[in-house]
């Protein structure tokens, strides 16, 4: 589940892990940016989530959304199988690297919470420096831009502007944040060729797999999963988003009515 089309990032990453598993998708639309909201309106339409997911009997439950990731704790009640959160995902990773200083972007909620700062340093005290950065409009940017020579241009404006600072500082790798970051992760490559990126769907993917092969819980092998796609917002933006993600086997896009806020 995601804000938006960002969480296609993460099913990106699952699918090539994973092809056998089914895939529920729930992108809200109708409320993106999640990151500008204020915390119980995030709270709210998260659990609203969960519900949803909760009726479809998922046997795990990755929130790809950051923003939804730092408030796990507010949430993870409303559903009765295990949750996998992006933003532990993405310090887990982090921790892991021999570098010193360390660049996390995202939403200006995530940046906010301090909640990557927190949980690298509680992984490996005293070791990193972490600067953080919240980008108001990077994530909407993404959202509506895919494809559009004239809209990526101004997500490089963006990037550009948001990134700058941190760069100059001399950060050695950069956390995407935001599941929407590494929809543009070529970009982003392009104007710092030398920082090390990286996307927390990755180490999310290799996590779910782990536990899935350790419960006994995985799809067999020769099956081809099905995505379902649901969202809140325009159905025919998210099937074309979804195609230029390149998101395989996708069995439907569908509108689901959105939290009344
Ligand atoms: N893609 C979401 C995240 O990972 C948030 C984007 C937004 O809705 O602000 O934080």
């Amino acid at each position: 589940m995601d804000s938006g089309i960002g969480g296609f990032s993460v099913v990106r990453q699952v699918q090539q892990l994973m092809p056998g598993e089914d895939i529920i998708y729930f992108g809200d639309g109708a409320h993106i940016p999640y990151g500008n909201h204020p915390r119980q309106r995030i709270i709210d339409m998260a659990r609203y989530m969960f519900g949803f997911m909760e009726q479809r009997r998922v046997k795990a439950l990755m929130i790809a959304c950051n923003t939804i990731s730092c408030l796990v704790d507010a949430c993870e009640d409303a559903v009765s199988c295990p949750v996998f959160n992006a933003v532990q995902a993405g310090a887990d990773a982090a921790s892991r690297l021999e570098v010193e200083k360390v660049g996390v972007i995202s939403t200006v909620f995530t940046h906010n919470s301090r909640c990557y700062p927190t949980k690298i340093q509680q992984n490996s005290p005293g070791r990193l420096v972490v600067l953080s950065c919240g980008c108001p409009d990077l994530a909407r940017l993404v959202e509506h831009n895919l494809g559009d020579p004239v809209g990526m241009a101004e997500v490089e404006d963006n990037l550009r502007l948001e990134l700058e600072d941190m760069v100059g500082e001399g950060i050695e790798c950069l956390v995407l944040g935001c599941t929407h970051y590494p929809l543009v992760e070529d970009r982003i490559r392009k104007l710092y060729p030398r920082l090390e990126l990286i996307d927390p769907a990755k180490q999310m993917a290799l996590e779910l797999e782990e536990y899935l092969r350790k419960e006994n819980l995985s799809a067999e092998q020769e099956k081809t999963g099905a995505l379902k796609i649901y969202t809140t917002g325009d159905v025919q933006e998210y099937a074309l988003r979804a195609r230029q993600v390149g998101l395989k086997n996708i069995s439907g896009v569908e509108y689901y009515p959105p939290l009344k806020i």
